[in-house]
């Protein structure tokens, strides 16, 4: 092979092409691949979020970094496919939460009949040389269907949420046929050590060895250049300096935002105090919104929001906004809250908490609350932690946030800065592109060279 191999990357979720000045869409994938992409090149492929014919041909727009290819689904495709199969059967039980699993959608054929419609349409747009990454839980079929289409070169997957107890996963229809799926890729990267050990016990046997973890991370440069060009505050009040606790997020039940709300409102209960020296500010932006589980979360919010405000009064404890915001109003938001809480009840790594990260340092400390039921939990030990199911650990955990010395949170600033800038999502990236091309018989690095 000459020359240097192009990256492809499939994923169901495609940002939209810059120009566009579409909405952001929300979610950890999209923001951790899109600056790797664009600094190294190269076709990203996926649906265009919309209803359509699919015998219309893809829609391209071309970038100076990427190729952005998107297809259009069937109405009833979006609903069994995306809707039904991905999000109200895999994803509550990849997350450990079977009570959210509906009865419903349960057909693993309409899995497999949309993935081979990705393939279809993703095959005449790929040369040779090029080395395809598939991403997330929506496409883990798409690597056996390009290859039942004649596909024979590099091929790797990421998962980017959490591998189940064996009893979640066997909640899955047909998850012998979604373990032999797996196998189609020469490297499957899991988000953390815990992952691959797991996944590595629900594959057939053999598999074992193309597993491995590799921790998704951010462009925390890029972030901060977020946070600098938002100019005004998001969360600032007049005439209000209570501490800020602040949470971001898509809104979804595996965020564990009411418990947070409910721990909050027990200290306001136990301690009148940050009845005076608290407020809450979250933003949880709109996520699968035709999902009845997704509808009955939402309301479950509210509720819980609008009982603390009436509850206590003038100055409301609680902002709630169910909005989505631009990455630069996130930055800035997470710049000026004093403690981020997140409390995800699974999460396959919790990209929030970095990005709080990165806009805080030693001379701005701000305090992260974190589950330990997040990815990034094993990596971000300057965190306090909690039991996201355990609201009396998250309430004990907020008041230390709140009470806590300078000099701490100083320390503990300190050493989250440095984890996200040592794990970036551009090492994420090339690590696993570079090990995929080793995995090849014969394999030699090309998509990076030095
Ligand atoms: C999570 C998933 C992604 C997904 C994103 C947004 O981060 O891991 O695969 O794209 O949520 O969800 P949506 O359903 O809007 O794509």
């Amino acid at each position: 092979m000459n020359g240097r191999r192009r990256v492809v990357i499939a994923s169901n979720r495609v940002p939209p092409p810059p120009a566009e000045g579409a909405p952001w869409p929300a979610g950890g994938l999209v923001s951790a691949l899109l600056p790797p992409l664009a600094a190294v090149g190269g076709l990203w492929f996926g649906w265009s979020g919309q209803a359509g014919d699919p015998d219309t041909p893809p829609q391209r727009t071309v970038t100076p970094g990427i190729d952005y290819v998107t297809i259009d689904l069937p109405e009833q495709e979006i609903a069994d496919f995306y809707e039904g199969f991905c999000n109200r059967t895999l994803w509550p039980h990849l997350h450990g939460l079977a009570e959210q699993a509906t009865a419903l959608h349960r057909e693993y054929s309409t899995y497999r009949t949309a993935n081979r419609r990705f393939a279809l349409a993703l095959v005449p747009l790929l040369a040779a040389d090029d080395l395809i990454w598939v991403h997330d839980y929506q496409l883990i079929p798409l690597g056996q269907e390009l290859q039942r289409l004649g596909w024979r070169g590099p091929l790797g997957y990421f998962h980017h949420v959490p591998v189940p107890p064996r009893e979640h996963w066997e909640a899955i229809p047909n998850h012998e046929a979604l373990a032999t799926a797996f196998t189609a890729y020469e490297l499957v990267g899991t988000q953390t050590p815990r992952d691959r050990d797991q996944l590595r016990t629900l594959l057939p046997a053999g598999h074992g060895e193309h597993i491995s973890a590799h921790p998704v991370g951010i462009d925390p440069q890029r972030f901060r250049q977020f946070a600098a060009s938002h100019g005004a505050d998001p969360l600032a009040r007049e005439g209000d300096d209570r501490q800020i606790l602040f949470g971001v997020d898509r809104l979804d039940y595996t965020k564990g935002i009411r418990q947070r709300l409910e721990a909050f409102e027990r200290l306001l209960l136990r301690d009148a105090r940050w009845r005076h020296e608290a407020r809450f500010v979250q933003w949880a932006a709109p996520s699968r919104g035709n999902v009845p589980e997704y509808q009955a979360e939402r309301a479950a919010v509210i509720e819980v929001a609008e009982r603390i405000n009436a509850r206590f009064g003038e100055p409301h404890p609680v902002e709630l906004d169910l909005t989505s915001h631009p990455p630069d109003e996130v930055a800035a938001g997470l710049e000026a809250a004093d403690i981020c809480v997140v409390t995800s009840l699974a999460d396959g790594m919790n990209l929030v908490a970095k990005e709080f990260a990165a806009v805080h340092s030693a001379e701005h400390p701000g305090v992260l609350v974190l589950s330990d039921t997040c990815g990034a939990a094993s990596q971000l030990t300057g965190a306090l932690p909690v039991r996201a199911t355990d609201v009396g650990s998250i309430e004990e955990a907020l008041e230390r946030a709140l009470r806590m010395p300078w000099d701490e949170r100083a320390r503990r600033a300190a050493v989250l800065r440095t984890t996200v800038d040592l794990t970036t999502a551009g090492r994420w990236f090339q690590e696993f592109v570079l090990e995929l091309e080793r995995r090849r018989p014969g394999g030699a690095p090309t998509v990076f060279r030095w």
